[in-house]
């Protein structure tokens, strides 16, 4: 998992594909932060990616660097807890200007069942699972 949120930041960018009814949706995200041993992503209730989201949690996302992707696929389940919000906030501080943990809009998911694939043009692919 650690390996999954380095190279997700590394990257800077990923782009996190959800389902709308029978359409695929994809945007860019740049969050991703490991809490108590999960990693998560965050949003805002107001966006449609959140509102997909709670519809249908399968999710995937794809990022890469230079000629190595990584697809993470799985379900992201809500932590409406605080302190869960305030971290993802203390790790990525440029957000307090938008969010913040009390306010009705704050959202953070971490994946579970989540299958992680390394691959490479160079190299056979790696699958990791967490
Ligand atoms: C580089 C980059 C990183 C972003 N990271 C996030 C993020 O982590 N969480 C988020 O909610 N929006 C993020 N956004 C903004 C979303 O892409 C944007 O709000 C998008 O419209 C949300 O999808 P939706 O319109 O389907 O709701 C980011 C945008 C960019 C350009």
């Amino acid at each position: 998992m650690e390996r999954v949120e380095k190279f997700l930041k590394d990257a800077g960018t990923y782009f996190l594909a959800t389902v709308d009814g029978d359409k695929a949706r994809v945007r860019p995200f740049g969050t991703a932060h490991i809490f108590e041993g999960k990693l998560y992503i965050q949003t805002g209730k107001s966006k449609d990616v959140s509102k997909q989201i709670h519809k249908n949690p399968n999710v995937e996302v794809c990022a890469c660097i230079g000629g190595d992707w990584l697809r993470l696929c799985g379900e992201l389940v809500e932590d409406e807890r605080r302190e869960a919000k305030v971290s993802m906030l203390e790790a990525y501080p440029s957000l307090k200007s938008m969010y913040s943990p009390d306010d009705a809009n704050t959202e953070v998911f971490y994946f579970k069942n989540a299958t992680a694939t390394f691959s490479s043009f160079t190299k056979a692919p790696e699958v990791v699972k967490f």
